[in-house]
């Protein structure tokens, strides 16, 4: 079965040796060079190139896939499927795909045209439930794996079922990464299966600029606010550990609450907790409430209010400011949040968002996040302390209105599905 026998010293600046083919540099002389991916910040990816074939190791499960050009004599003699090793002909014939956060990236290097089967009618992004609606994508069963087989490969994004996995299985996973950026950049190992590493180094050169510019552009503030980004949970509050929730705003030019607090769990029944938890909010500047609900449309500041068991407090900052936000503002009918999908692929778009919460202009419109609390207009007219409108809303059950979520449906596609979208650059001086 194994004609050939491919050792791989992976770790050695990506040397490959073929036995009776002699030693084949990683970045050779003979490869197109303008095809060439290198790896700026992710850290949990590699790639190698070889003449006429690549490989890319998985650093997060361990895996090595053996991606062979189809042109290539090796093409049609080599085959491998091991529980290290795995080989696939390129550029892809087809693939489907077991992931919610994935289309932004193919959108963005136009490979939709090959994608032939999801397991998800939850889709977030508008071109891809147009194409689903057009027929081009066949709906999988998750619970029928038989049905992935019929694809050059699978897109997975766990190996939890490590021993069930089959030849044509790809595990992807930029959320294993720490940093947005890190998992923008895995925008690269996809274009490896499809040779179009120059597209995917545009794309996250055009990204990473921006949001560079957008971090360099908040480091003339002088001022940090505080921010708390923080989930409910069965009657417990948590503050975030995500560490790229965290990076975020630190780049947006906020200081998180995690590095002077050490205990992160708050249960709002203990009288206790409860009294500490106010006490560190009582400190916030802009608090971000994403408790994962199955209703995000219905979520609303009335939620956020109780689930805080707030009733005679008026010391919170976050309240006075109306700064308390959610980052479910963009959903599809179905309510797939696109945070968990456009927001991987384009995070210069969620900084940009972040900048505007933390330093606000009034003249940006989020993208990613709506505010839970502002307060109707003629409340401010009658009365610009919001203490006391908090107090109205406490004592007479006066409303405060906040921002809607906006429904994304296939008429939110407005190009052709098979074109690749651009990325959207953000104004930065
Ligand atoms: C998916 O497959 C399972 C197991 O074969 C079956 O019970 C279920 O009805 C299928 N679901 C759909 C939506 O077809
Ligand atoms: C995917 O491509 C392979 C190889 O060309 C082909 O055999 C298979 O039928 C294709 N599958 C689908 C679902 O189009
Ligand atoms: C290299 O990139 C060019 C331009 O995108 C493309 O036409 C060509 O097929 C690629 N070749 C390989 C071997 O990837
Ligand atoms: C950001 O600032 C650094 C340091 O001043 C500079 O080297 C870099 O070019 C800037 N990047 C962008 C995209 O503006
Ligand atoms: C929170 O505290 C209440 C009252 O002490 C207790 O009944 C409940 O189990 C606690 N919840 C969690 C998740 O620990
Ligand atoms: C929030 O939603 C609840 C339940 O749908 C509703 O009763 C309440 O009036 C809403 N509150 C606000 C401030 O819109």
């Amino acid at each position: 079965m194994l004609l050939h026998t491919v050792v791989l010293m992976s770790a050695l600046g990506g040397v490959l040796l073929l036995s009776g083919g002699g030693m084949v540099a990683g970045v050779g002389v003979n490869v197109d060079v303008r095809n060439i991916s290198k790896i700026d910040d992710a850290s949990y990816f590699r790639i190698y190139y070889g003449n006429t074939f690549k490989v890319i190791k998985n650093d997060l499960d361990g895996k090595s896939y053996l991606l062979i050009q189809s042109n290539s004599k090796m093409a049609a003699k080599t085959k491998y499927c091991t529980p290290r090793i795995k080989s696939f002909v390129i550029p892809l014939a087809n693939f489907s795909l077991d992931v919610n956060y994935f289309p932004g990236l193919l959108l963005l290097l136009g490979l939709m045209e090959s994608l032939k089967g999801i397991t998800s009618e939850r889709i977030a992004s508008p071109c891809l439930l147009k194409l689903y609606n057009e027929g081009q994508l066949q709906m999988l069963n998750k619970s029928e794996p038989q049905q992935f087989s019929q694809y050059t490969a699978h897109f997975i994004s766990s190996n939890t079922n490590q021993q069930t996995q089959s030849c044509n299985y790809v595990t992807f996973v930029p959320i294993g990464e720490q940093t947005p950026l890190q998992r923008a950049e895995w925008i690269k190992y996809l274009g490896v299966f499809a040779n179009v590493e120059m597209r995917a180094n545009e794309i996250y050169d055009a990204v990473k600029n921006n949001y560079m510019c957008l971090v360099n552009s908040t480091a003339r503030k002088n001022l940090k606010p505080i921010v708390a980004w923080m989930e409910f949970n069965d009657g417990v509050w948590t503050f975030t550990k995500d560490a790229y929730k965290l990076k975020y705003i630190e780049d947006a030019g906020g200081e998180n609450l995690d590095e002077s607090i050490n205990k992160i769990t708050y249960n709002i029944s203990t009288i206790e907790d409860q009294e500490q938890l106010h006490a560190i909010l009582c400190t916030v500047d802009v608090l971000i409430d994403g408790t994962l609900t199955p209703d995000p449309i219905g979520y609303n500041a009335t939620m956020f209010l109780q689930n805080l068991n707030i009733e005679d407090q008026s010391c919170f900052a976050f309240i006075s400011h109306e700064s308390v936000w959610r980052h479910d503002k963009r959903l599809s009918t179905d309510l797939a949040l696109d945070w968990f999908d456009g927001a991987v692929s384009q995070p210069q778009l969620v900084l940009a968002d972040l900048i505007e919460i933390l330093f606000p202009t009034g003249s940006y419109t989020t993208t990613y996040f709506r505010n839970l609390i502002k307060v109707l207009e003629f409340l401010n007219f009658l009365q610009t302390d919001v203490v006391y409108v908090f107090e109205a809303y406490i004592h007479f059950g006066i409303q405060i209105q906040g921002e809607q979520t906006t429904s994304l449906g296939l008429e939110n596609c407005n190009r052709d599905t098979l074109t690749a979208m651009e990325p959207t650059i953000i104004t930065c001086t």
